[in-house]
């Protein structure tokens, strides 16, 4: 069953960051653009880099690895053939929540 799992602070990211983080064993990349948050899977479909230790231009993360590109809203590929997984995202209180599972 699908339930929210908390995996950061509203502090931990500041505007234009992201982390990789792990919930019920998937690796999911989490990005904060303004106040929102925004949750896709960690694992780029070209060789699997960490796409949370990414750049972060706007909504668009760049793989840290080679450069693919990714609307991290939309989970839409900017540059190369693949989309990833997005994962819904809510606030309550300090603790953001990803729903998983
Ligand atoms: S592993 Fe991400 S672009 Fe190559």
């Amino acid at each position: 069953m699908s339930e929210y799992k908390i995996v950061a602070k509203v502090e931990d990211l500041k505007s234009g960051e992201g982390k990789s983080v792990e919930v019920n064993g998937e690796n999911i990349a989490l990005f904060k653009i303004g106040e929102e948050f925004f949750a896709v899977g960690n694992t780029c479909p070209h060789r699997g880099g960490p796409l949370g230790e990414g750049y972060l231009n706007s909504d668009v993360v760049s793989c840290p690895w080679h450069g693919w590109q990714f609307n991290v809203k939309t989970g839409e590929a900017v540059s190369g053939p693949a989309k990833i997984k997005t994962y819904p995202v809510k606030v309550e209180g300090d603790e953001v929540k990803i729903l998983i599972g």
